[in-house]
């Protein structure tokens, strides 16, 4: 009998799942064919009968839209939920764990995707359920299906995932796509990987991550996007201060403070080499300039795409098999 993919009946709820660069690619490989099928407008369709829930306990663009895409192009029974905290019972005081419990019941889910403000959210969830629970993204420090699509991304646009210097620009504190990436990275490339931070000092990584990860790759910290800093990278992967968890913490004075410190301009992005990109999980609020859009650096709408075929295929490995 073959033996099934490591994704199979199983959860999804941090990077630190994924052990080895084979697993990656055997993503990867998997999201190769669901492009071609969505390119090819092939009606493609193994989750006949089987029922998907995505669950969404905060706003959300690409990640919800590609999520629901995703399942109803594979052909599955989509329930999708947005705004949780505000529609659901959530609002009369129902547990994570009971909502849970309750989506399995009332969708027959095969499967249950979750985004949620919590850093723990997706174990919570995974254990008041008995189907596999894929994290679309927790709290501060999880966004695992993000890391898998920039890594795709970024093995599509430059052929390679070792051997890279990825530049990490803005909000290393609050960002959750950051740390997922950063760890991938770590798994797939080693040492033959540089992470290059740069961020206000009030925005810097957490110490005990930098800790950890810098046993693992070789790590930079910079605080200003200087032209040294463009003229090495491979990728320059923005992200916007969250002003969200400033909102949440009362310091608003200093995210409007912090907000704007690193904007990435035309004439920067030029500075870059021919081959580098630029990246961003988006949304942006104005760190990256509309004029950086006409630059063929800019790869962060082609990385959206991204999210659809190895969500596609993420699905697909999880509970078509
Ligand atoms: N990149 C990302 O998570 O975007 P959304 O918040 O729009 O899903």
């Amino acid at each position: 009998m073959a033996s099934r993919n490591k994704f199979f009946q199983k959860s999804f709820v941090s990077i630190d799942q994924i052990k080895s660069a084979k697993q990656v690619s055997a993503l990867f490989k998997e999201a190769d064919k669901m492009r071609k099928n969505v390119e090819s407008h092939k009606v493609f369709e193994p989750l006949k009968g089987m029922s998907v829930a995505v669950l969404f306990y905060q706003p959300s663009t690409r990640t919800f839209t590609s999520f629901v895409a995703a399942a109803k192009r594979l052909g599955a029974y989509v329930t999708s939920i947005h705004g949780m905290e505000q529609f659901s019972s959530v609002s009369k005081g129902e547990t994570l764990e009971d909502t849970i419990r309750s989506i399995e019941q009332t969708t027959a889910a095969d499967v249950i995707v979750i985004r949620h403000p919590d850093n723990n959210s997706s174990e919570v969830a995974d254990s008041a359920c008995s189907v596999p629970v894929v994290n679309a993204g927790s709290g501060k420090l999880e966004h695992p299906t993000q890391a898998l699509l920039d890594l795709y991304t970024i093995y599509n646009k430059l052929k390679k995932t070792s051997g890279l210097n990825v530049v990490m620009v803005g909000d290393l504190l609050y960002g959750r796509t950051i740390k997922s990436l950063a760890k991938v990275l770590a798994l797939v490339g080693g040492k033959k990987n540089k992470i290059t931070f740069v961020s206000p000092k009030e925005l810097a990584a957490p110490s005990d991550f930098v800790k950890e990860l810098r046993k693992k790759v070789v790590l930079g910290e910079e605080n200003s996007l200087s032209t040294k800093v463009l003229k090495e990278a491979d990728v320059v992967y923005m992200t916007r201060v969250q002003k969200e968890w400033f909102e949440q913490a009362g310091r608003m004075d200093e995210y409007e403070r912090l907000k704007d410190k690193f904007i990435m301009t035309r004439h920067m992005a030029t500075q870059m080499k021919k081959k580098a990109i630029v990246m961003h999980p988006l949304p942006r609020v104005g760190e990256i300039l509309r004029e950086v859009d006409e630059d063929h650096r800019a790869t962060y709408f082609e990385q959206m795409r991204s999210g659809l075929y190895v969500r596609m295929a993420l699905l697909n490995m999880i509970i078509g098999g």
